[in-house]
Formats: C-alpha cells, structure tokens, sequence
C-alpha cells in the first residue's frame, strides 16, 4: 500500500509516489491506461500528473496533446472518484499547432519546437485552464503547474493570473516545471510582495545519475546541488522528480546507449554511480530501476518521484520500490560518500 506525504506546507495530503500520465491516450491505449489508474488507486495512489500537451509527439501527427487528459477525464467519470483524487496539471509547453512541426515523414522538427511553445501569458492560461477543465471533466485542479519557464511574459502577468484562479477556486495550489533556481526565488518573491499564491510543488528532471557539468538539456531542468541547497531553506516547496528512471536506463546497458540524452551522461562521475548501484542491487537481489527509485524515496526533505511507463507492468513494478528499506550505510555508499558497504 502507497503512503501519504504532506505537500510542502499546504496540508494536502498525497501519495509517496505521483503516478506520471504522460503516456495514457496515446502509446496507452484505455484498457492499459484504466488498468494502471485502477491498480495505482488501489493501492491508495492519489497524486496523477498530467499535462495539456501529453503527448502530441507520439506517432506521426495523430496526436495534439488532448490525449492523456481526456483519458484521465474518461477514467475519474467512469469511477466516480475525483474528490478522492490529487490532480495535477500543466500548461505553457502546449503548441500552438502540434500538426505544423512535422517533416514530410511526419516526425518532429524537434530543433523548432521550442518557437512553438504556447508559453504562460494570461491569455494562454486563461484558455488552457478552461480547456483542461473540459477534457478531465472536473471544476478544479488540485495543482496546476507553469510547465516551461517563459522568459518573454512578464512573470507579473503569469503569477497574477494563476492567483486570480487560486482566489475564484477552479487551481488550489500552483507549481512551477523547469525552472531555474534563480527565476525560482525571483518567482517567489513577486508572489510574496504580492500577497499572491505561492508555488508549492516544483517539478524538474532528477535521477541517480547527474549530467555532466554545463550540458545542454534544452529547456528542461535537472534538479541541481544549488536547486536543494534552495529547498533546504524553502521547505513550503516540495520537488517532484520527473523522468526518475532517465527513460529506464538503469535496466539495462542497451538502453543506455539508446537514450537519446546519455551522451549528456555518459561520465566517469556516472560509470562510478553505475558500478555502485550494481554492487548494491547484486547484494539486495534488486535491479536498477527499484533501487534508483527507492534510493530516491530515502532522500530526505522528501521528493515525490512522478512514475512513467509505457505499459502498465512498469507502473507495477516502480511502486515496489516504496517496499524497499536501505539502511543509511547502503545510501552513503551509492551516494559515493563511503568508499565500502
Ligand atoms: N515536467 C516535465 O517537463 C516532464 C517531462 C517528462 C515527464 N514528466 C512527467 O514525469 C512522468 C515520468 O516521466 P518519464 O516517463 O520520462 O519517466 P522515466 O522514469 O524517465 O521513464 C519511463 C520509461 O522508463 C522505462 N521504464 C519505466 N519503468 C520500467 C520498468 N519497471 N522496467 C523497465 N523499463 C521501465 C520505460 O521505457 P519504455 O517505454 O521505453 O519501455 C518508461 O517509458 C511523466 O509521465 C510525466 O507525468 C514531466
């Protein structure tokens, strides 16, 4: 059975683990995706995390993005269990035109999807709140996330459209996705001056492995030594670590070297880590993804990490990591900081 933890200082109570539904609708069809939901409720899951542009670049131009949503949307009418349910989701990495972006094969230009980003002006939110709304057939998102950091909007503008919706009730809470830390306490601070809603959930890219120094993750963000130094002093916010598992390279070495960002990587400080979270997995009979994931759940002020899978048997394996007890000497050990176990 899946745990609560408390979100930030919020008082909302939500799951150990959020269950990631980027997939849902698109490489998961509905009996996958319900059977997923289904399992994830059962076992007291309550945090989902979605997004209004899930997943248009899957397949050749069938999808615009409506897809997990509206499946989230089918799942929670056919159930009846909204209330019992800790929504959360994103706007701003919308397109605005998901058909426009493909070559003549249909695959993505992906060097120019980021000119195509809806980005988080109060128009665009005020659009896509209402448009989330009807495909999860809901009146209120439990978190509604700022999905990219938009430079070109005057964050005045997000931040106060997001706090109107707080104060009239359709957003509870809001967060913010790959964010710099430095945009992050300038975020905080005009909210503060304010008396706006604060961000309470900040949702980056966080695994075992770290990338290298200076590389180019394009516009995502990976949660940094300075970002935790940041959340060590901001405790009313809570990190949920998105793409956990990197895509699932902790399986195996082939899909390593398929990973599209392991050159990003594929470092001596990463070949080290690799070799320790096999010692360990050899001597605790565990592979790599469940000790990535419950190695993750010891971290402590405590990260949510967001599950992805592409077939309901991932979802189910994940949430046995929240099973696995590491004794503190196996953590300093992964974590480089004792040199034996
Ligand atoms: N805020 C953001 O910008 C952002 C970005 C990305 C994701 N997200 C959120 O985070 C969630 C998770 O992201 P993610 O899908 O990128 O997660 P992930 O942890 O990086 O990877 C999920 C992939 O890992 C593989 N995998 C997972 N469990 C496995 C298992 N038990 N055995 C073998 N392989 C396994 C699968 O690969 P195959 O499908 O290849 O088998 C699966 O699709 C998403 O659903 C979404 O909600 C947010």
């Amino acid at each position: 059975m899946i745990n609560y933890t408390v979100l930030g200082k919020t008082g909302a109570e939500v799951s150990r683990v959020c269950l990631g539904a980027m997939a849902m609708g698109t490489l998961m069809d509905r009996d996958e995706s319900f059977r997923t939901l289904d399992f994830f409720a059962e076992q007291n899951g309550n945090f989902i995390d979605t997004a209004n542009c899930y997943s248009w670049w899957v397949g050749k131009g069938e999808f615009v993005g409506d897809e997990s949503e509206a499946m989230l949307g089918e799942w929670m009418h056919a159930r009846k269990n909204r209330a019992r349910l800790f929504l959360a989701t994103k706007c701003g990495a919308r397109l605005r035109d998901p058909r426009a972006i493909r070559d003549a094969d249909g695959n993505p230009r992906w060097a120019e999807v980021p000119s195509h980003y809806e980005g988080a002006s109060r128009q665009v939110i005020l659009g896509a709140v209402k448009d989330s709304l009807r495909r999860l057939r809901t009146d209120y998102i439990d978190l509604y996330y700022i999905h990219l950091d938009d430079r070109k909007t005057p964050l005045e503008e997000t931040l106060g459209t997001l706090h109107e919706l707080v104060t009239s009730g359709v957003i509870r809470h809001i967060g913010y996705s790959n964010v710099r830390t430095w945009r992050l306490e300038r975020i905080r601070s005009i909210c503060e001056r304010n008396g706006w809603a604060q961000p309470v959930a900040i949702q980056q890219e966080y695994s075992f492995l770290r990338p290298a120094a200076g590389a180019n993750l394009g516009v995502a963000v990976h949660a940094d030594d300075e970002f935790f130094d940041y959340l060590a002093e901001n405790p009313s916010m809570t990190l949920l670590a998105y793409s956990p598992l990197l895509k699932g390279i902790y399986a195996s070495r082939e899909k390593r070297l398929a990973y599209y960002n392991w050159p990003l990587y594929d470092t001596p400080d990463s070949a080290a880590r690799l070799e320790r979270l096999e010692t360990v997995g050899n001597r605790l009979g565990l592979d790599g993804n469940t000790l990535v994931l419950a190695w993750m759940l010891h971290r402590k002020p405590a990260i949510i990490p967001v599950l992805g899978g592409s077939k309901f048997s991932h979802f189910r394996e994940n949430l046995a990591a929240l099973d696995v007890r590491l004794e503190q000497n196996v953590i300093d050990y992964l974590d480089g900081r004792s040199p034996s176990l």
